[in-house]
């Protein structure tokens, strides 16, 4: 393991906590260390997409052995989602030269998701269409420079929170959805709005945001505890 990747696992792992299993690695080529099932699922991508695929699930093996688990066949399901095994909750990001997975068994632990970015500003074209009115009020108060990480801050974000929630709620939400309110000093994140309504959108509002820059990347967790009470 290269040492950026060591550190960033540290990273991670103390933004999810004692619960919370983390494993980083290089995406590679690693055919043979797939099921049959998994190289067939994955056998018609490009190479870049054979190597974070295929790392994430041998990095996915090697977490859930921390827990625990048997080495078993992950393909994902029809819409993409991860497949885990009974009782393991799971989340896998993979961006240029990074695969990250964080898995727990933890009764605790309701739903998580983490996202993985290149540090570098968000297109300034795309601002628009990832933040919400009052998030873009929000990132125009910074100057520039800052403006830039922000807008990728909150892209990732989003899709942490997006893949944290999917499992409770199995419904595509566009990035206008949800508005996240941002606490730079503590590197945490929370659900100011989110527009779906109903009980488990309920739960998901008490969604937990964690953010960190660190080895020319941004990290972002989000994760739902059982203790999450829906606000009245
Ligand atoms: C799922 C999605 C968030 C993936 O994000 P990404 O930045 O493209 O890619 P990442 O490398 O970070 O994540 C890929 C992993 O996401 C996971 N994933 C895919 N669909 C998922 C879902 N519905 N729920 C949870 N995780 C999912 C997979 O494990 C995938 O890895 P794999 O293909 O190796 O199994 C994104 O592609 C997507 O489908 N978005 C649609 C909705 C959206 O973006 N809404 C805005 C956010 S509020």
């Amino acid at each position: 393991m290269h040492s950026s990747e060591h550190n960033l696992e540290s990273v991670l792992a103390a933004m999810l906590g004692p619960e919370i299993v983390v494993e980083v690695a290089t995406p590679t080529v690693v055919a043979d260390q797939l099921f049959p099932d998994e190289q067939q699922h994955i056998a018609r991508a490009v190479a870049k997409r054979q190597a974070e695929f295929g790392t994430a699930r041998v990095c996915a093996r090697r977490a859930l052995a921390r827990i625990g688990m048997a080495p078993c066949s992950l393909v994902p399901h029809p819409d993409r989602s991860p497949r885990w095994p009974c009782g393991v909750k799971g989340s896998i990001s993979h961006t240029q030269g990074c695969c990250v997975v964080a898995v727990t068994r933890s009764p605790d632990m309701v739903a998580l998701g983490v996202d993985i970015e290149e540090d570098t500003p968000l297109q300034r074209d795309l601002v628009p269409a990832i933040c919400t009115p009052d998030e873009q009020q929000w990132v125009d108060r910074f100057d520039q420079e800052t403006k830039g990480w922000l807008g990728k801050l909150l892209f990732s974000a989003k899709e942490a929170f997006y893949k944290c929630q999917y499992p409770l709620t199995r419904t595509i939400i566009d990035f206008h959805d949800v508005q996240l309110s941002v606490d730079l000093a503590a590197g945490a994140f929370s659900v100011a709005k989110v527009r779906p309504n109903g009980p488990s959108w309920d739960q998901v509002r008490q969604v937990a945001g964690k953010f960190c820059r660190d080895s020319h990347f941004i990290v972002t967790t989000a994760v739902l505890t059982a203790g999450s009470k829906p606000q009245g």
